[in-house]
């Protein structure tokens, strides 16, 4: 595998080409990551529930952040590597962009902040920074306490019709890659089919372009997982197997199957 780069997921979206993310937060666990051939790193906010124990992303912070991409980059040299601007890092376009560069500075290859169209403002100007954005619709965990709970979301037809507009808007703005979690299929396939920059799906069904999944959860090491989960470490054997199978049942459209979707 050779260094991934943004061009080089986009034009797998171009070709028909599916690709996996992977959640990961330290750098041995990046460097098995990397031998299974997986494209991309999502150093997630998850690792407030994964590794710090809590119940929600919330308190976790920009230096939890910082940390985390620092040991993940380290482990790797070829994964793209994504991070999570956490919940209160990014309330104006400023912010933003400052807490983005110590991000980036500690080896991010782009950030990723959960929201609609009023993130525009931020999107450009990170652009204009030197630092890609993705974005990220439908269950935005650091809402949980606006949306009250962690449920599907764009459902009904005006709840699908705002997620799909606040998708074309993000784009728009000059977003380069979109996360879809916890959507119905149909809405997922819709706007994968819409946009041109690379969807990736959680809990959105086998219609978008990617997949990522939380690496404890595809391990089989968290006690109650999601419906979206498949378990890969059943069968197999170690740990980069498990990731080689993920990765390979992504590519081959085999996971996520209709039993991991949501109508
Ligand atoms: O923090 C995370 O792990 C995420 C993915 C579930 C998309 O944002
Ligand atoms: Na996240």
């Amino acid at each position: 595998m050779s260094k991934v780069n943004i061009l080089k997921l986009l034009t797998k979206k171009q070709q028909q080409e599916k690709f996996a993310v992977v959640t990961c937060y330290d750098a041995s666990f990046a460097k098995v990551v990397e031998k299974a051939g997986i494209d991309a790193i999502l150093v997630g906010d998850s690792l407030g529930m994964v590794l710090q124990g809590r119940d929600s992303t919330l308190p976790v912070t920009i230096e939890d952040m910082s940390y985390h991409t620092a040991c993940v980059a380290r482990g790797c040299d070829q994964p793209l590597i994504i991070s999570d601007m956490p919940f209160g890092s990014y309330n104006t376009p400023q912010q933003c962009a400052d807490n983005a560069a110590t991000l980036m500075r500690a080896g991010a290859h782009m950030i990723k902040i959960e929201g609609g169209s009023w993130l525009g403002d931020s999107i450009t100007l990170l652009n204009q920074a030197g630092i890609p954005v993705c974005g990220h619709l439908g269950l935005t965990p650091q809402s949980v306490n606006v949306l009250g709970g962690y449920r599907v979301q764009g459902r009904d037809d005006s709840q699908a019709k705002a997620i799909l507009a606040d998708a074309v808007a993000l784009e728009a703005a000059g977003a380069a890659m979109l996360v879809l979690e916890c959507v119905p299929r149909k809405l997922a396939t819709e706007i994968s089919a819409t946009l041109k920059i690379p969807v990736i799906g959680i809990g959105a069904g086998n219609g978008t372009d990617a997949q990522v999944l939380v690496l404890h959860d595809l391990l089989g090491i968290t006690e109650k997982t999601a419906r979206f989960v498949r378990n890969f470490a059943e069968g197999s054997n170690g740990v980069e197997d498990a990731l080689k199978r993920y990765n390979s049942a992504v590519v081959d459209g085999s996971f996520p199957a209709d039993e991991h979707s949501f109508d």
